[in-house]
Formats: C-alpha cells, structure tokens, sequence
C-alpha cells in the first residue's frame, strides 16, 4: 500500500446510484483523511444513507468507484467490512439479551476470541458510559443508552473506520450533548476515523472538523464549519441610526446595505468591525453583530432552509 492511499481512508471518484429514474446520489467526489471526523449535512432525501450503503459495501454502485481503508468497496468488500464499523439510521442491537452479551457475541461475529471480545466490550463500555447498564437487558436501556451500545456495537472490533448514519437523531437535547461528547472522546481515545450524518446544523457545527453540505445527490460545499460561514455568508454588523440621513452617511462610510434607519455591513470578523465602527461613526444609536449558522449557508447555497426539514425525522424515529 503506497503512503497516499494509507493516509486516505475514503476516496470515492463520480460515484453515483440511481433507483430507477430517482438519482439518489449523482457523482459524489469525496476524500477523507485518517483520522478526520466528517459530518455530512444535508435535508431529506438528499442521498446521504445512500453514500453511507455505497461506501460500506450494503449497495452497489450504479456507476463511478470508491475505495474504503484501501480497498475497492465492489471488489474487495470482505476487506472493507472487516475495517469498518456502521451504525445504519435507526438499527440497533436486539433486545432480550444483556448489552455486554450482545456485545461480546458481536465480537465473535468478526472473529474475535471470546476472551478478546470480553475485553474490548469492558473497555468500550467504560468509554461510552455504560457500566451502570451494559448488564441489563438491552429493551429497558433508555434511547441514549441504547443509541451508545449500538456505538459499541459498530466499534467492538476496532475499526479503522465507523459510519454513524443520523446517530442522535430521535434523542432530547441532554441525550444528543452527552453522545456527541461521548463520540469525540471515542475518537481521541481509540483513534478512529469517523463519518457521521446528522440533521442537526449545531452537531455538525460543534462535532466536525469538516462538513460535506449534500443536496439533490451533489456535494454543494465541502470545508471546515468557520471557512463556510465566513466564505458564504459573513458576519453582519447592524446599526441602528436615530435619522435616516445618518444611516446614508453611514453607508456611504462604510459601503453598508441601508434599509430605512438601518445599516447592514458584511465582513469576515465582525466583533473586531463592529467597535471600530463605533468609534468611526459616533453617532449610532443600536449596534448588533450577527454571525452565520450552517443553516445560513445551506440558505444561500440553495435557496432554502435546512430547519424546514429537519424537525421531521426526529418525530418520526422511535427513542
Ligand atoms: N431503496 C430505495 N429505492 C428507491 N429509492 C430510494 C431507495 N433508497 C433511497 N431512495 C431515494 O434516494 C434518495 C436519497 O435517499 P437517502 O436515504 O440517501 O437520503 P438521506 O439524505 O439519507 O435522507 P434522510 O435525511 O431522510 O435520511 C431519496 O429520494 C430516496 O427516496
Ligand atoms: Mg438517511
């Protein structure tokens, strides 16, 4: 294996998948590094399962190629499986078994000696906080707790690579926080690269290094959250003004959009402009700076809003 392809551990080239005429996925170029936690964020419909299904070999491409931890996820899928780990959207572990037991027999599944897996599930148990619970059975675990065992599940043979499709999707807020925290520890501690969709424009924000923005099958940006705040929206600084002939003053001055007595001015740093503004102008009666959300750029990008949409799967998935 050269070095460029042990440091990538996702490469995919035009990869696409059509369901009869529905172009689920239409020529998605994506490469993600070792040791890269990625978000792709996307409404609906917007074919992130179906990348997810393509890269962990569950559904074949209609055309184009992607290569998993080295390996072509059509011809070698055996090698793929064996290095990855994928929590689908909404699966999880059965229920009349104890979670350690699931666990360990998961561990068996891949191969592992019993001794192995007994090791690897205490140690994973102990990463997500499970210790309280992973003898009881798996149907009376609250659906956070369950969420965590299914995140085990997915880690119990140490992949290189785990897939979580929409990991906190149907959990209250409190549940989704202490996961997300629990996900990035799992990283640090175990050194796993991770690719993970999610609805929520504030988990990709706070989670990812990296958020791949898919709409219609098409990847429509792709960088760190702070890069696609700044290049495609901005911060806003807002003035207020008591006259409307200081407002065109002010946007004379500073190049601003007026509306009435107000003044809007776009930058990249806007709690550093707006006291120098301050200072510049003198005479302004209401100052506010608002900074970009993901769904703000998602809204310029394509003219719609994410929040529309993402209310929507987190009543319909049972908790
Ligand atoms: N097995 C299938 N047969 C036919 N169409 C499918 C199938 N799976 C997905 N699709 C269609 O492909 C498109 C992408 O679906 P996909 O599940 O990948 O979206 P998603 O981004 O994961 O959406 P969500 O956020 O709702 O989970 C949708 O139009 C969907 O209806
Ligand atoms: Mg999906």
């Amino acid at each position: 294996m050269n070095s460029s392809v042990d440091d990538m551990m996702i490469e995919t080239r035009e990869l696409t998948k059509l369901f009869k005429d529905v172009r689920a996925v239409d020529g998605i170029n994506l490469t993600v590094a070792r040791g890269e936690l990625v978000a792709l964020l996307g409404p609906n419909g917007a074919g992130k399962s179906t990348t997810l299904r393509m890269l962990t070999t569950l559904i074949p491409p209609t055309s184009g190629s992607a290569q998993v931890a080295g390996f072509d996820v059509v011809r070698r899928q055996r090698e793929v499986r064996l290095r990855i780990g994928y929590i689908g959207q909404g699966n999880g572990a059965g229920h009349s078994q104890r979670g350690r037991d699931e666990l360990i027999s998961q561990g068996r599944a891949y191969g592992m000696t019993v001794k192995a897996a007994r090791s690897r599930a205490g140690e994973l148990i102990d990463s997500l906080g499970l210790g309280e619970v992973a003898d009881r059975t798996v149907s009376t675990l609250s659906g956070g707790q369950r969420r965590r065992l299914d995140i085990a599940m997915g880690l119990i043979h140490a992949p290189e690579l785990l897939f979580l499709d929409e990991p906190s999707t149907g959990l209250d807020p409190q549940n989704r926080a202490n996961l997300q925290e629990h996900i990035v520890r799992l990283r640090a501690e175990h050194d796993t690269t991770i690719v993970l969709t999610t609805h929520y424009l504030d988990e990709a924000d706070s989670m990812a290094e990296r958020v791949i923005v898919v709409d219609h099958g098409r990847i429509i940006a792709d960088d760190t959250p702070r890069h696609l705040k700044t290049k495609h929206v901005g911060d806003r600084v807002i003035l207020g003004f008591a006259t409307e002939a200081e407002a065109v003053d002010a946007a004379r001055t500073t190049g601003g959009a007026r509306s009435g007595t107000e003044v809007v001015v776009t930058t990249e740093d806007g709690p550093h402009l707006a006291p120098r503004l301050l200072t510049e102008l003198g005479t302004v009666a209401r100052l506010e700076v608002r900074r970009p959300t993901l769904d703000d750029v998602f809204l310029t990008l394509t003219g719609r809003s994410l929040r529309e949409d993402s209310s929507t799967p987190a009543e319909l998935v049972e908790a």
